[in-house]
C-alpha cells in the first residue's frame, strides 16, 4: 500500500477534511476523563468486516483541528496559581545566595521557592529514579545549592497570573561560586568510558580489516538535537484538599509519572491521579518525567492551591537532548562486493550524573552478513542535563553512520549502492545469528528502488543536472526493534451494543485512540462509531510509558484477549437462553460479528449480543485482559526500511533542497495505514532535519546554549518538504503475535539522513560527514 504526501496533497487533504468532517466526537466525562468516540460519518465506519489494515481518520481528529482536545496547560480551574522557573546562569560550580526580595514585591507574587524554602521532598537520589531512568543519581529540581548545568531550575516564583510569574521571575538575583566546567564532546571523548555490557565481537575485524581488498575509515558525526515539539511541557496540578492531588501532565507514561511523584512525594497511589488526554508532539521527550511536574507539584504543596507551570520554549532546551555522538567506522569489503569486516565505535554525551546510554552500534554488527564485527559504545560527560531519547534513539545515529559508510564503501568498489546491501543481505540476525520472525527488506528495497526509478541514477558523482542544479540520488537501509511489553485493558460492553476500551497509555499523536478503537471493533464485530476509547489516566488499566514503537502491537494484543475473554463470556450467556442455536458450539467455533455471537461453520447460527445479556439480565459486561506473549527467544524480531532520497544542490550558492523521498517499511501486518504512513512521514521530515537542519550549539565558554528557541535552532518547515512517498509491504509474520503487527513511528526516521546525505555526495561529489550538512560546509 502506498501514500504520497506532497504540498499539493496536504492542500487536497485540508480542501477534504472541511468537506467531509471527520469523525470524533470528545466529551468530558465527569471534571476529567475524556472519552473520545468515532462519528457516524466516519468514511471508515460504513459496514466494513475489518477495521484492522484499512485507512482510517483519526477519531480525535476533529477535536484536534477544532481546538476541543485539551493539553496539559488548557484545564482551568478556580483559583489557580501561576508558576515561572529561574534558570542557572552558570553550567557548573554552586549557589553562594539568592536574593528574592525585589521578586516578592511585585504585585500578585505569592512565593519565591528555592532550595533553601522549599516544601519537604525525597532526600535520596533513589526517590528520584523513575521507570525509565538511566544509571546514575537523577537531577532534583531545587534539591540543594548544586548547580550541574547552564539553564538548571534554580528558583519558582508563583504569582496570581503567569505574567506577574515571569516577571518577577526577572527579579531574582543570583550570586554563584564557579567552577571548571566541560562542554565540549571533542575535549571529552579520551576520557569516555564504557557501561553497557560488553560487546559481542565475533571474529577479528581488525585483522580481516588489514587484508581487505577495500578499506573504508572514517568519523561521522551528529550534533547534539533538541525536542521541539509544538506544545510545552506544562504540568497544571489540581489541589483537591488533604493529600489529594490530580495532575495533568505532558507525558508519555501517566502511570510513570504517578510513581515517581508518590516516590518524589512519599504520596499514596490513590492520592495522586496523572491524567494526560492529548500529548502535542513528544518523541522521546516525555518519556521520563520533566522537571517542571515536581515543581508544580512542589508549588501546590506549598500554597495548599493549584497550580500551573509551563515551561517557556528556551526553557525546554534544559531537558533531555539527542546526544551529540561521535561513530567511526571502520569497513573492509572484498573486490567482489562482499563485507569481511566492520568496526563501529559512538561516543556519546551524557552528564555528569546520569549514565543516558542506547547501543549506537549494535545495529552495524546486525544487519549485513559479515564474518567479522566489533562495535562498542562510549559515553563521555558533561555539564549538561542528562541526554535522552529522540526517535529511534541509538539507530538514527548509529545507522546514519553505518550507511554513510556503506555508500562510501560502494563507491570505493563501484559498485550501485543498492546492489552492494544485496550481495551482504542477511536472513538472519548476525550478532545473535538467529532467524527473524521475519523481515521482508529485500521487498523494501525492489519495491521502493522501482517507485523512486533507482535504474535510471547515473552511478557518476556531479553527472546529473537540472537547469542551475545538480540532481543528486542516494539510498539507504533502515533498522529498528520490533518491541512488545506487558499492557492491560478494560472492555465494557453494554446490552445497547457500545463498547468501551481503555488503557493508561498515552497518545502521543501516533493515533493510539484511533487503533484501539478499531482493533475492538474488528475483535467485538462492532461498527467502528460503537467504540468510545478512554486512555491517557493513570487510574486506567496498566501500561508502560509509549515509547519504543510497542504500543500499537502491545495494547492491541491486551484487547485481543479482553475481547475473547468477553466472547466467551457471551456464548456461555447464549448457551444459556432456552432453545440456543449454539447450545453444541465450543468457544472456538463462534465469533463475534454484527452484533452478534455466530457460529462460524453455519451462520445460520446466531444468538445477538442485546438478546444473550438482557436474558440473563445483564446490561454490562467487563472485562480487563493483559497481554501474554509468547516468548520468541529463537526469533529476532525487527522492523526494516528502504530509503531512496533526490536532492537538488544550487552549485553557486550550496542551497540543498530535497525534492522526493521514497520510504518502503517492512513492519508486519499494519493495523492503519493512514496513521501508519502519517507516522512515517513525520520521521521522514524529522530525518531530514537530522540531515540539513537540527543543530543545538553551544558556546563552551560560558557551557550554555546559544540557539534555545526555534528562530535559530532549525527544523524543516513546509517550504523544506516535498514529495514524500510511503510504502508498506507485506510481511506476513505468525510469530511475532497472534496479530502480527510489529509497529511503526520510529522505523520511519531511521536512514533517511543517511540517504539524503549519500544524495548530496552523488549531487556534489563532496562527503561531508558531520551533521547537519549546511551550505559552508558544501562550499567549504
Ligand atoms: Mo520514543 S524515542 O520511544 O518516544
Amino acid at each position: 500500500m502506498t501514500f504520497e504526501i506532497s504540498r499539493r496533497s496536504i492542500l487536497q487533504g485540508a480542501v477534504a477534511l472541511g468537506a467531509i468532517g471527520y469523525a470524533g466526537q470528545v466529551r468530558a466525562d465527569g471534571a476529567q476523563q475524556v472519552a473520545v468516540t468515532a462519528q457516524k460519518n466516519d468514511q471508515a465506519s460504513q459496514s466494513m468486516t475489518s477495521y484492522i489494515g484499512t485507512p482510517t481518520s483519526r477519531i480525535d481528529g476533529r477535536a484536534k483541528v477544532t481546538g476541543t482536545a485539551k493539553y496539559a496547560a488548557d484545564f482551568n480551574t478556580p483559583g489557580l496559581a501561576f508558576g515561572s522557573v529561574v534558570q542557572s546562569a552558570i553550567a557548573k560550580g554552586r549557589i553562594a545566595r539568592i536574593d528574592t526580595q525585589d521578586a516578592l514585591r511585585v504585585t500578585g507574587v505569592l512565593a519565591v521557592l528555592t532550595h533553601d524554602n522549599r516544601p519537604p521532598m525525597g532526600d535520596t537520589p533513589a526517590a528520584f529514579k523513575d521507570d525509565v531512568a538511566p544509571e546514575g543519581a537523577p537531577f532534583r529540581p531545587l534539591y540543594d545549592d548544586s548547580i550541574l548545568f547552564n539553564g538548571q531550575p534554580i528558583a519558582l516564583v508563583l504569582a496570581e497570573t503567569w505574567e506577574a510569574a515571569r516577571f518577577a521571575a526577572s527579579l531574582v538575583r543570583v550570586d554563584y561560586e564557579q567552577e571548571a566546567h566541560v562542554t565540549d564532546l571533542y575535549a571529552a571523548r579520551d576520557s569516555s568510558f564504557v557501561i553497557e555490557k560488553p560487546d559481542k565481537p565475533r571474529g577479528n575485524a581488525a585483522r580481516a580489516f588489514a587484508a581487505a581488498d577495500i578499506r573504508h575509515e572514517a568519523e561521522y558525526y551528529i550534533p547534539m538535537e533538541h525536542h521541539n515539539p509544538m506544545e510545552l511541557f506544562a504540568s497544571t496540578v489540581l489541589w483537591e484538599g488533604g493529600d489529594k492531588l490530580a495532575v495533568y501532565d505532558k507525558t508519555q507514561g501517566v502511570q510513570n509519572v504517578q510513581r515517581y511523584l508518590c516516590s518524589v512525594f512519599g504520596m499514596k497511589p490513590d492520592d495522586v491521579r496523572v491524567l494526560s488526554p492529548f500529548v502535542g508532539g513528544a518523541f522521546g521527550a516525555g518519556l521520563r518525567p520533566q522537571y517542571q511536574v515536581v515543581l508544580a507539584v512542589l508549588g501546590a504543596r506549598a500554597l495548599e492551591r493549584s497550580v500551573r507551570l509551563v515551561l517557556t520554549r528556551p526553557q525546554m532546551y534544559g531537558l533531555g537532548y539527542r546526544p551529540g555522538t561521535i561513530e567511526r567506522l571502520a569497513i573492509g569489503a572484498n573486490a567482489g562486493g562482499t563485507l569481511d569486516a566492520i568496526t563501529h565505535e559512538a561516543i556519546a554525551m551524557t552528564s555528569q550524573y546520569e549514565a543516558f546510554a542506547r547501543n549506537d552500534t549494535s545495529w552495524s554488527a546486525l544487519l549485513y552478513k559479515c564474518a567479522n564485527a566489533t562495535y562498542v559504545h562510549r559515553l563521555a560527560r558533561l555539564d549538561f542535563p542528562t541526554a535522552g531519547d529522540m526517535r529511534a534513539p541509538g539507530a538514527a545515529t548509529g545507522v546514519y553512520a553505518l550507511e554513510c559508510a556503506m555508500d562510501e564503501v560502494a563507491v570505493a568498489l563501484k559498485l550501485d549502492p543498492l546492489e552492494l546491501r544485496l550481495r551482504c543481505y542477511s536472513d538472519r540476525d548476525q550478532n545473535e545469528d538467529k532467524p527473524y520472525t521475519s523481515k521482508a527488506l529485500r521487498e523494501c528495497y525492489q519495491q521502493g528502488a522501482a517507485a523512486f526509478g533507482w535504474d535510471k541514477r547515473n552511478p557518476e558523482p556531479r553527472s546529473m543536472r537540472e537547469g542551475g542544479d545538480l540532481v543528486g540520488w542516494g539510498m539507504a537501509s533502515g533498522v529498528w526493534e520490533a518491541l512488545q511489553v506487558e499492557f492491560a485493558a478494560r472492555i465494557v460492553l453494554t446490552a445497547n451494543g457500545h463498547a468501551e476500551v481503555s488503557c493508561a497509555t498515552s497518545d502521543i499523536g501516533t493515533g493510539t485512540y484511533t487503533i484501539m478503537a478499531q482493533v475492538t471493533a474488528d475483535m467485538l464485530g462492532l461498527p467502528l462509531d460503537s467504540i468510545t476509547v478512554k486512555l491517557g489516566d493513570s487510574s486506567l488499566p496498566h501500561s508502560p510509558v509509549e515509547g519504543g514503537s510497542w504500543t500499537a502491537a502491545s495494547v492491541s494484543h491486551a484487547i485481543a484477549n479482553t475481547a475473547d475473554a468477553l466472547r466467551k463470556e457471551l456464548l456461555r450467556l447464549a448457551k444459556a437462553m432456552p432453545g440456543s442455536p449454539l447450545a453444541a458450539a465450543a468457544p472456538e467455533e463462534v465469533a463475534l460479528e454484527g452484533g452478534k455471537i455466530v457460529s462460524k461453520k453455519d451462520s445460520g447460527r446466531a444468538v445477538s449480543i442485546a438478546d444473550a445479556m438482557r436474558r440473563a439480565g445483564l446490561d454490562r459486561i467487563e472485562h480487563v485482559g493483559k497481554t501474554d506473549f509468547k516468548a520468541h527467544g529463537d526469533h529476532a524480531h525487527n522492523t526494516h526500511s528502504a530509503i531512496f532520497a533526490e536532492v537538488k544542490v544550487d552549485e553557486q550558492l550550496g542551497v540543498i533542497r530535497v525534492t522526493r523521498v521514497v520510504s518502503a517499511v517492512a513492519a508486519g501486518r499494519i493495523l492503519n495505514t493512514k496513521t501508519a504512513a502519517s507516522q512515517v512521514m513525520g520521521s521522514v521530515v524529522g530525518g531530514i532535519g537530522m540531515a540539513l537542519h537540527e543543530e543545538t550549539v553551544a558556546d563552551h565558554g560560558f557551557g550554555r546554549i546559544m540557539n534555545a528557541n526555534i528562530a535559530e535552532y532549525h527544523i524543516p518547515v513546509n517550504a523544506d518538504v516535498h514529495d514524500i512517498k510511503v510504502i508498506f509491504v507485506d510481511e506476513p509474520d505468525a510469530l511475532i503475535n497472534p496479530l502480527g503487527i510489529k509497529g511503526v513511528g520510529e522505523i520511519g526516521i531511521v536512514g533517511v539522513a543517511a540517504a539524503v546525505a549519500n544524495a548530496v555526495y552523488h549531487a556534489t561529489g563532496k562527503r561531508v560527514r558531520d551533521l547537519p550538512i549546511t551550505l559552508d560546509k558544501l562550499l567549504a
